[in-house]
């Protein structure tokens, strides 16, 4: 039996519907029970909470391989300390962590915090395949597509810096291959795309795509704070992220590392695939008679 974490969210809930394709049987972890009443049949559910541990235990039960995502919260170390822990008692024997690019190479931010997780995963003695996912491409589509779809332009401080971007269903398939496939334990696998690109490169790519013109908007990170604030992002939200654009902006997302290949015996989809499968999310609003 595999346990599936934070299925109500992206990964998790793309991980589960890849290992649905396998047969596999799969137990996912809810916060609710509203939640869970949307899972398929052949899903069974747990009701828990990382910060509770009974409910880690309840939902262990029977469990030999976990995936672990939670939210990019403040909370995320405590609650995948929480579940390491509870893996550990129950005997666990593979857990596949979803870690960020950067950890191990950047102390703020998310990396950071994902760089605590991991070390307190290797010292646990639960084998353990961690996955560094480089920035989502669907994060385009969750925080870009509105504007670009009323505005035709998109605002960040991401600078010129490239990035390798990842499509959210490969991550997927790297995480249901080391839940299911032997050959993983020990391993960090970094989950780039197959090429960097600018925003201002992002912008060109989904004009092509649309026939109408993206632009693309720098803003200085003092703007960019202001602007995140003025939408109500708690404060410490606006600087996780403004630290995250510097890392980025400093040049590492540049990296193309080849792991989802070497996993899956493929190359990672192509961003102009990605933007072909989400067009939708980019077209034009028509301006009202
Ligand atoms: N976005 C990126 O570009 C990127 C890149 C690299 C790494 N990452 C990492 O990927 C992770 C985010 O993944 P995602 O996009 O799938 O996040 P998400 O959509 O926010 O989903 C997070 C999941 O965690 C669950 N969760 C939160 N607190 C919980 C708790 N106390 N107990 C049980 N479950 C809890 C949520 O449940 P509810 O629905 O009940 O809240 C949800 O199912 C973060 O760790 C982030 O640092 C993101």
């Amino acid at each position: 039996m595999i346990l599936v974490t934070g299925v109500s969210g992206s990964v998790g809930g793309a991980v589960l519907s890849e290992l649905l394709r396998s047969e596999s049987s799969v137990r996912g972890f809810y916060r609710s029970q509203d939640e869970a009443n949307k899972a398929l049949p052949k899903v069974e559910t747990a009701i828990g909470d990382f910060a509770d541990r009974a409910s880690l235990d309840r939902a262990l039960d029977g469990v030999e391989t976990v995936f672990l995502v939670c939210s990019p919260i403040p909370q995320l170390v405590e609650f995948e300390s929480n579940v390491i822990e509870a893996c550990r008692a129950s005997g666990v024997k593979r857990l596949v962590l979803n870690s960020a690019f950067g950890a191990g190479q950047y102390d703020k931010s998310f990396p950071a915090w994902h760089s605590v997780v991991e070390q307190r995963l290797k010292a646990s003695g639960v084998p353990f395949t961690i996955l560094r996912p480089e920035s989502f491409m669907q994060n385009i589509v969750t925080y870009y597509s509105g504007t670009i779809r009323s505005e035709g332009a998109f605002y960040a401080a991401g600078g010129t810096s490239p990035l390798a971007f990842i499509d959210l269903r490969d991550i997927a398939a790297v995480a249901a291959a080391c839940l299911t496939r032997e050959g993983h334990t020990g391993a960090t696998y970094t989950l780039t795309g197959s090429e960097a690109l600018s925003y201002a490169e992002v912008a060109e790519r989904i004009s092509k795509l649309t026939g109408t013109t993206v632009r693309y908007v720098d803003l200085p990170p003092a703007k960019l704070r202001q602007s995140l604030l003025g939408l109500g992002m708690p404060a410490w939200q606006v600087e996780a992220l403004i630290d995250l654009q510097a890392f980025y902006t400093a040049g590492p997302g540049t990296t193309i590392s080849g792991d989802v290949a070497k996993v899956l015996g493929r190359e990672p989809i192509p961003f102009d695939q990605f933007l072909h499968d989400y067009a939708l999310s980019f077209a034009a609003e028509k301006t009202k008679a």
